[in-house]
C-alpha cells in the first residue's frame, strides 16, 4: 500500500518507538493520528508532524471507539494502523523475601501489551474491512509491536514476554483471518532501542547493552524501527511474519 495519502492511526505514538513511527508516516506523506494516554505529549508530536493526537487508553474500549472516530472524522477513515503503545516489566516470580509476585502486576502488563493491542486492532479491523478495497485487493494493514523478549526473555521477564509471545502467537491467525477482507498483519519483535527510557540509564549500563549486539554493536535507532515499520505498509507481499529487528542479539538469561 502506498502511504502517501493515507490515514494513519499509531498508538503510543507521543514516544519512543511510537514518536519515530508517527514521524516517518508522516514524512512519506501519510495523515496521522497519535493516540496515547499521555495527550499533552501525544500533542506534542502531533503539532510537529502536522498530525492530530487523541488521548487513548488502548485497554479501554469506549476509549479506543471514541478515538478511532475521532480519527476518521479528522483524516478519513484509517487503513494504517502501527500497534506500539506498550509497558515493560521485571519481577521476579519469587521475591528476595520469598513471596510470591503479585499476580496484579503479571495481569497489568498482559492487559495492556496483550489484551490492549488486540482490542484496538479488532475495533480497527471492522472499520476497515467495511471500507472500498483499493487495487489488488488490499483494504487495510496493521503492525504489533512485540519484542526480542518473546523468545529469549531474561529472569524476571515472565510477564514482559508473555504478553509479547501472545502478539507473535496472534500474528498468523489474524493474518489468515482478516485475509478474506484484505487487511495484512505483521509483528516486529525490536531488540535494544535508544528510546527515553533506555537513554536515562548510566551510560556504562548503555555500552554494555550496546556490546551484546552481534552488529552493529549500538543500540537500535527509533527511525530504524520506523523504516520498517513503513516497509511493512508498502511492501504488500509481507503477511502473517515475524520480523525482528536487533542486530542478532540473543538475550542472555539475565
Ligand atoms: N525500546 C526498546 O528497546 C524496545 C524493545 C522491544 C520492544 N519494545 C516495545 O516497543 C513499544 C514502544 O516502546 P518504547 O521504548 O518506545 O516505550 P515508550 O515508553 O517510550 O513509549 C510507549 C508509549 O506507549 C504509551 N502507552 C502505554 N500504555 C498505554 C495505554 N494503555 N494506552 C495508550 N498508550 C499507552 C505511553 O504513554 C508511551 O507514550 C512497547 O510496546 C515496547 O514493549 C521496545
Amino acid at each position: 500500500m502506498k502511504i502517501e495519502g493515507q490515514s494513519a492511526l499509531v498508538t503510543g505514538g507521543a514516544s519512543g518507538l511510537g514518536e519515530a513511527t508517527a514521524r516517518e508516516l508522516a514524512r512519506l506523506g501519510a495523515k496521522v493520528a497519535v493516540l496515547d494516554r499521555n495527550l499533552e505529549q501525544a500533542k506534542k508530536v502531533a503539532a510537529d508532524i502536522g498530525g492530530t493526537a487523541f488521548a487513548c487508553d488502548i485497554t479501554d474500549t469506549a476509549s479506543v471507539e471514541a478515538a478511532l472516530a475521532a480519527a476518521a472524522e479528522a483524516h478519513g477513515p484509517a487503513r494504517i494502523l502501527m500497534n506500539v503503545a506498550g509497558i515493560g516489566s521485571a519481577k521476579r516470580i519469587v521475591g528476595k523475601d520469598g513471596s510470591a509476585a503479585p499476580l496484579e502486576d503479571f495481569a497489568r502488563v498482559i492487559q495492556v501489551n496483550l489484551i490492549g493491542t488486540y482490542n484496538v486492532s479488532r475495533l480497527f479491523a471492522a472499520r476497515c474491512a467495511k471500507l472500498e478495497a483499493l487495487d489488488g485487493g488490499e483494504r487495510g494493514v496493521m503492525m504489533f509491536t512485540a519484542s526480542v523478549a518473546a523468545f529469549d526473555g531474561q529472569v524476571g521477564q515472565q510477564a514482559y514476554s508473555a504478553s509479547k509471545g501472545g502478539l507473535v502467537g496472534m500474528t498468523l491467525p489474524m493474518a489468515r483471518d482478516l485475509a478474506q477482507h484484505g487487511i495484512r498483519v505483521c509483528t516486529v519483535a525490536p531488540g535494544i532501542f535508544a528510546t527515553p527510557l533506555l537513554l536515562e540509564l548510566p551510560e556504562p549500563v548503555q555500552q554494555s547493552l550496546a556490546a551484546s549486539i552481534p552488529f552493529p554493536p549500538r543500540l537500535g535507532k527509533p527511525s530504524e524501527f520506523a523504516e520498517l515499520a513503513c516497509h511493512i505498509v508498502t511492501n504488500g507481499h509481507l503477511n502473517g511474519e515475524v520480523i525482528r529487528l536487533d542486530g542478532a542479539l540473543r538475550m542472555a538469561p539475565r
